[in-house]
C-alpha cells in the first residue's frame, strides 16, 4: 500500500517524541475507545488526538508504541471479511507499515503478548495518565509479565512518567499544516455562522415559525456540504434570554423579532477543531441597547486582539478585554460607580463578574478547549498567592504563558445581563458574545474566522434581503 498522504509529518512527529523519551524510554498511546450510545448502537466514532498527532491513522482498537531509538509500532484492527462488510474495510498490520510508515505493525489482539517484550530493558515508560480508562491497569500487567523475566536477565522501567507533558507541549504549537487545516475548518464555519444568519431574517420576513433547530440544521448542511464530518462541539443556538445561559445547547426555542441570537459553532474538519461565536439581531436590525451593549463587547474584543501577539501573555488579552467593559459596564449604567467605584476597583474587586463571568480564550487545536498548559514552563517556581475576592478562595498565580508564533487561541469576550436590581431593564436578558480564532503569528495575530462579520452594520447589510 502505498504511504498515505502527508505520513511524513508523522513520522516526523513520532521521531520528535523519541527524541524527547529520554535514553531508554518507552511511549505508549492507544486510541479511543467506541462508546455505545444504547443497544447495538455506537456514538460517532472520534480517534483520540495524541495517537492521531502521531499517526493520522483513524480507525478504532489501535495503538501505537514508540521507542527513544525511534521505533513505532503500531497494533491496529486485523483483517476480518466479516467485520469489514459490516463496519468498513480496515488497513490492517500487513499493509500498516507501507501506509502509515510505522516501523512495525501486529494485530491489536497481539498487545499483551507484544507489549512486555518491547517495554523489556526500557527504563522509563510514557503513557498518558488518567485520559484511557484501564490503561494504567494493564500497563501495570505488562510491567509484572516483564519483572518475571528479571531473573533471565531482562531489566524492567524503573519509572512510569505522564507522556501527555510532552504531547501538549508538541500540540501547542501548531505547525504549517495544522494552521492550513484550521484556517479551512474556519473558513467552513464562518460561512455556516453566514448561512444561519440569512436563514433567520428570511424566514422572520416570510413570517415563519423559526425555531432554534433550524438555524442549527443551517449550521450542520454548511458543515457536512464542505466534507467536515461533524461539529468540533455541540453547537449553542440560543435564542434572546437563553444566550445567558453559557451552556446552552441548539434546542426547540422559537426565535421572536426584536430578539437577539447567540450562536456558538465550529465544525472539525481533518481532526481539527473551529469555534465561532456571533451574536445577531433576529429580524437583521440592532435595536439601541442591543448595539450598545454590543459595541462595548466588540470594543473590549478589539482591545484583546491587540493584545494577542508575540511576547505578551496568555492571560494578556483576557485584562485589556476586562479593562475595556469594567469602564463600559460602569458608562453604560450597569454598574453603579456610586456602589462599586472606580474601573479600577471594578477589576480589582470583580464586580463585572456577574456580567462576564468566563476567560476570554482557550487554546484551540485537535480539541476544542485545546491542551497546553497556560503556565510559562520557564517560570513555573514563581507561584505567588492571593485571596479571590469573591470567593475568599485561596489562589496560586504562576506566571501565564508567553505567546509564541504558531500557538493558536480564541479570542471571546462576551456580556451576559440576567435581570436583577439596580440593572437597568432595557437590557436585561440580552447575552452577547463575539468569538474569534487566532493565529499568533511573527507581528501579531491573524483571525482566521473573519469569513463571518462582526461589526454591527456589515451583520446587518449581511441580513438584508
Ligand atoms: N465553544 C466552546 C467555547 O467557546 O469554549
Ligand atoms: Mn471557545
Ligand atoms: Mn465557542
Amino acid at each position: 500500500m502505498p504511504l498515505t498522504a502527508n505520513a511524513a509529518l508523522y513520522t516526523q512527529r513520532r521521531a520528535d517524541l523519541a527524541t524527547l523519551l529520554g535514553r531508554d524510554g518507552i511511549a505508549i498511546i492507544p486510541t479511543a475507545p467506541e462508546r455505545q450510545r444504547n443497544r447495538d448502537s455506537d456514538f460517532l466514532y472520534r480517534h483520540d488526538s495524541y495517537f492521531y498527532y502521531l499517526t493520522g491513522f483513524t480507525e478504532p482498537n489501535a495503538c501505537l508504541i514508540v521507542t527513544s531509538d525511534g521505533h513505532a509500532t503500531l497494533f491496529c484492527q486485523p483483517k476480518d471479511l466479516e467485520r469489514e462488510i459490516w463496519d468498513g474495510i480496515r488497513l490492517g498490520p500487513h499493509a500498516a507499515p507501507g501506509a502509515l510508515a510505522v516501523s512495525a505493525a501486529y494485530s491489536i489482539a497481539d498487545l499483551d503478548q507484544q507489549a512486555p517484550r518491547l517495554l523489556e530493558n526500557k527504563s522509563t515508560v510514557w503513557y498518558p495518565f488518567a485520559t484511557h480508562k484501564g490503561l494504567e491497569t494493564r500497563v501495570d500487567g505488562w510491567l509484572s509479565s516483564v519483572r518475571a523475566r528479571v531473573r533471565f536477565g531482562a531489566l524492567c522501567p524503573e519509572s512510569q512518567r505522564d507522556l501527555c507533558a510532552l504531547l501538549d507541549e508538541m500540540r501547542l504549537v501548531k505547525d504549517t499544516h495544522e494552521q492550513d487545516v484550521m484556517r479551512r475548518a474556519a473558513h467552513i464555519s464562518a460561512g455556516a455562522h453566514v448561512r444561519a444568519m440569512k436563514r433567520c431574517a428570511n424566514m422572520l420576513r416570510a413570517g415563519q415559525d423559526v425555531r432554534e433547530y433550524h438555524l442549527d440544521a443551517e449550521l450542520l448542511h454548511e458543515f457536512r456540504q464542505h466534507g467536515s464530518p461533524y461539529p468540533a462541539y455541540g453547537s449553542i443556538v440560543a435564542a434572546g434570554a437563553n444566550a445567558c445561559v453559557l451552556h446552552y445547547r441548539a434546542d426547540t426555542a422559537p426565535i421572536h423579532d426584536g430578539e437577539l441570537v447567540l450562536i456558538d459553532a465550529g465544525c472539525e474538519l481533518d481532526g481539527y477543531a473551529s469555534d465561532i461565536t456571533r451574536t445577531f439581531p433576529a429580524n437583521g436590525k440592532f435595536t439601541g441597547p442591543q448595539r450598545d451593549l454590543y459595541n462595548l463587547v466588540l470594543a473590549s474584543q478589539d482591545a484583546a486582539i491587540a493584545a494577542t501577539c508575540p511576547g505578551k501573555r496568555f492571560v494578556d488579552p483576557h485584562e485589556a478585554t476586562v479593562a475595556v467593559l469594567a469602564q463600559g459596564l460602569l458608562d453604560l449604567g450597569l454598574l453603579d460607580k456610586s456602589k462599586v467605584g472606580s474601573a479600577q476597583d471594578v477589576i480589582e474587586n470583580r464586580s463585572y463578574f456577574q456580567f462576564y463571568m468566563h476567560r476570554t480564550g482557550h487554546w484551540l487545536g485537535m480539541d476544542v478547549h485545546d491542551c497546553g498548559s497556560y503556565n510559562e514552563p520557564s517560570e513555573i517556581g514563581n507561584s505567588t498567592e492571593r485571596r479571590d475576592p469573591l470567593s475568599n478562595e485561596l489562589i496560586q498565580s504562576r506566571p501565564s504563558r508567553i505567546l509564541r508564533p504558531g500557538m493558536v487561541l480564541t479570542i471571546e469576550p462576551g456580556l451576559y445581563v440576567r435581570p436583577a436590581e439596580g440593572v437597568p431593564a432595557q437590557f436585561h436578558n440580552i447575552g452577547i458574545r463575539i468569538e474569534d480564532d487566532a493565529i499568533v503569528t511573527e507581528e501579531g495575530c491573524e483571525l482566521i474566522t473573519r469569513g463571518v462579520p462582526v461589526k454591527t452594520d456589515e451583520i446587518e447589510a449581511l441580513m438584508r434581503p
